[in-house]
């Protein structure tokens, strides 16, 4: 029989833009402001993600890969055969492709993501090297609540894949609430793989969120034009600077936006002034000991069962259980 390209389902569980510039002149109206990591991902600032991924001071995307080339053929030992794949968020596929090629006999692959263009572009890719694979991907943002497609062969096992050290983009409160629905979408008998950046010299840190050629702090103010295209705010993300530091006591990079100059910001016929010097928070990304990980995991009814590691132990893979099991 010759392999076919499976036609593609797509779920569309966008948010509204209005929910969008909602929460964007809420997070600007806070004192001290603050907005979501989540909007950094237009087109643009998914382009500018990938560069990240490829600068030198950047360690955690060839550490996880370097991980994935070296043990996934036991992690598709540890899921087994027919697994649904279920991943939150949709990179450029590298690390997935080379986990759909190493499972055995995988039913389906369900990308969850809210940028529309990107997941159609990784589905499109993968499409082409797997045909016989259910492609079932969906449009949604996967913090909040979204409809799960069924497979057309019954699953042994749902796995969810959260590769890329994602989950410390949330702060615990939420990253526990992340592990809690991933235990209910696997039910008793699935898994999560999960890419968890492990703590390490703060110099080392602080370097890969301050890479030298500047494309994360291009990445960071892209936030901005993302808001002045989208929400036709009239953001100069030439008056802001990128700032990113290692809070040590809370384990985390923290991201800011930082007014130069004192200025005002027109959004939705609102104004909002920034002092100079003044801070916008965008992101948090938390670094874990393997004990920390594991001891959040409990807490959301899941047990670390395999760590796998680079050999300079910068970053980790962990496939988590239900405790129950
Ligand atoms: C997607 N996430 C895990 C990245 C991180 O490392 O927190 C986003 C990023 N922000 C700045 N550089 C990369």
């Amino acid at each position: 029989m010759s392999a076919q390209a499976q036609p593609t389902l797509l779920l569309d569980s966008r948010p509204e833009t209005s929910e969008f510039l909602d929460d964007v002149c809420q997070g600007l109206s806070r004192q001290p402001k603050r907005l979501s990591s989540k909007y950094f991902y237009d087109s643009e600032g998914s382009k500018l993600f990938e560069r990240i991924c490829e600068q030198p001071e950047y360690y955690l995307t060839r550490s996880e890969l370097t991980i994935m080339r070296e043990h996934v053929g036991a992690m598709a030992d540890c899921l087994g055969s027919e697994v649904l794949l279920m991943e939150f968020g949709s990179g450029s596929g590298q690390k997935t492709r080379l986990l759909l090629e190493a499972l055995q006999a995988p039913v389906a692959y369900v990308p969850v993501e809210i940028s529309h263009t990107a997941l159609l572009d990784s589905v499109a890719g993968l499409a082409k090297d797997f045909p016989r694979l259910d492609m079932l991907p969906v449009c949604a943002d996967f913090t909040q609540t979204f409809q799960t497609p069924l497979s057309r062969i019954p699953a042994r096992r749902t796995v969810v894949y959260f590769p890329g050290s994602t989950l410390g983009n949330f702060e615990s409160n939420h990253a526990l609430r992340l592990l809690r629905q991933m235990r209910d979408i696997m039910g008793c008998h699935g898994g999560a793989l999960i890419g968890i950046d492990l703590k390490k010299d703060s110099s080392l840190l602080e370097a890969a969120y301050n890479d030298a050629a500047g494309v994360t702090a291009a990445f960071t103010l892209n936030m901005l034009a993302h808001f002045n295209r989208e929400l036709g705010a009239d953001f100069h993300p030439g008056q802001f600077r990128h700032y990113a530091h290692y809070n040590a006591l809370a384990g985390r990079i923290e991201t800011y936006i930082v007014s130069t100059v004192e200025q005002k910001v027109h959004l939705d016929g609102e104004t909002f002034s920034f002092a100079a010097d003044e801070a916008l928070l965008v992101e948090y990304s938390y670094k874990y000991s393997s004990q920390g990980f594991a001891s959040l995991a409990a807490e959301a009814g899941l047990k670390v069962e395999h760590v796998w590691l680079d050999p300079a132990q910068y970053f980790s893979v962990q496939y988590l259980v239900p405790t129950s099991t």
